[in-house]
């Protein structure tokens, strides 16, 4: 079967295919984000150091999380006298440098979060109008990574809600004074190492897909990952219908991986990863690392799962209908996906709806063909095999993951 055609389509603003080409996000991030674990108690250098240590420790690290990515929260509620934005000393007793220092020289990377309105979702300074003075500032840290959210952006409504129903614009316009100021100064560096990834969180507001590459090097499609079932359904669903959009350069981010949820069952947490692997989502444990167990941690360390979402062809797998398969079902995880890799094809089996044996016949897998046998082998499981076809016995909200060498 052959890959679906896709149509590309431009928004009209910078579109797809004008990736930032940086050098930056060629691969989706991996790393940790603050905001799950404790909200704004988590913003702190000893949330970093401790993760950044656990990284190294329990060999997250050697498996390409590399992002230490501290969220809302970490500054004091004001700016100072000149301006800029002011570390909370309770939180950060010897400001950011000498703890991005420590990360950087443990081989891993640092990154903060600001907003694109007048304040951040939680009420501290946003970066509207200061743009540039800000990423000074945080280029003289050594800042990495800068996650960009969208409360408190120009809306009808006055005074501006922190989360406008009404905006003024399409939320491009808010994103765009930033991405200047980031890739102005990424275009100046010669050292990729000391370039920064920049994260838009518009929450997918105005198809962020389909202009994100020209802004950003990752993009949040949805609102927030809650840490239930019905976030990783809605998001998970709809990443099928945007995957022609994510390219090395700008992926789909599909929000922070929130294994370890008392939400979620162990079921759900192993689709939750292999969908956002294969969908080339940024991998970001949302989770702390002092609490997690011994099964969430298996499932974050799955090897052969996450050089699928490293890929170097950055293709993310989307939805197929083998013949006699019912139809997809709008907000349903569908039981069928497919992406290329360099080297081979992923086939993604989700029992998204109900528990089952699904299983799928080779001819009928895009990028694959008839007649003829392949070698494949199943990543939760470690099965191989060799044949025309390939079928297990799933558990509700279970998956497998395929890969089938070419
Ligand atoms: C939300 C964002 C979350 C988190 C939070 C912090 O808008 O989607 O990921 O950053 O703000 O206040």
């Amino acid at each position: 079967m052959t890959w679906p055609n896709v149509l590309l389509v431009t928004s009209g603003l910078l579109g797809v295919g004008s990736a930032l080409k940086d050098g930056i996000g060629l691969k989706p991030h991996m790393g940790w984000s603050s905001w799950n674990v404790a909200q704004c108690n988590a913003a702190s250098a000893k949330y970093a150091l401790d993760t950044a240590n656990k990284f190294v420790s329990m060999g997250l690290k050697d498996l390409g999380y590399e992002y230490v990515n501290i969220d809302d929260c970490w500054t004091t509620k004001n700016r100072d006298s000149q301006g800029k934005l002011v570390p909370d000393p309770s939180k950060w007793p010897n400001g950011i440098k000498p703890v991005v220092d420590q990360i950087h020289s443990m081989g891993l990377k640092f990154g903060l979060y600001g907003c694109a309105g007048a304040q951040t979702c939680a009420g501290y300074p946003g970066s509207e109008g200061r743009e540039k003075s800000d990423v000074a500032q945080l280029t003289s840290w050594g800042v990495d990574f800068w996650k960009y959210d969208n409360c408190y952006t120009p809306c009808r409504q006055n005074p501006r809600p922190q989360t406008c129903g009404n905006p003024t614009g399409n939320s491009s316009q808010w994103y765009a004074p930033m991405r200047d100021a980031v890739i102005g100064y990424n275009t100046q560096q010669t050292s990729v190492a000391k370039k920064m990834h920049f994260n838009l969180c518009n929450w997918g507001r105005d198809n962020v897909w389909t202009w994100g590459a020209g802004y950003g090097h990752s993009w949040r499609m949805s609102v927030d990952n809650w840490g239930d079932w019905a976030s990783v359904e809605r998001i998970g669903s709809s990443a099928a219908d945007i995957y022609q959009f994510s390219a090395p350069g700008g992926f789909n981010d599909l929000d922070m991986l929130y294994l370890g949820s008392s939400k979620i069952n162990a079921n759900q947490e192993k689709l939750h990863f292999a969908l956002w692997a294969i969908a080339k989502s940024p991998l970001v444990l949302g989770l702390d690392l002092n609490k997690i167990s011994a099964s969430t941690l298996a499932i974050i360390k799955n090897k052969g799962l996450i050089d699928i979402n490293q890929d170097a062809l950055g293709k993310p797998a989307s939805i197929f209908r083998p013949p006699g398969a019912a139809a997809p079902v709008k907000g349903k995880i569908y039981p069928y996906w497919a992406g290329p890799l360099v080297d081979g094809v992923v086939i993604g089996l989700a029992a998204g709806t109900a528990a089952g044996r699904f299983g799928v016949d080779f001819k009928d897998v895009p990028g694959l063909q008839g007649g003829r046998s392949y070698v494949w082998k199943e990543m939760y499981t470690g099965q191989t095999g060799n044949g025309t076809s390939v079928s297990f016995d799933i558990g509700l909200h279970d998956m497998r993951v395929v890969k089938v060498t070419v």
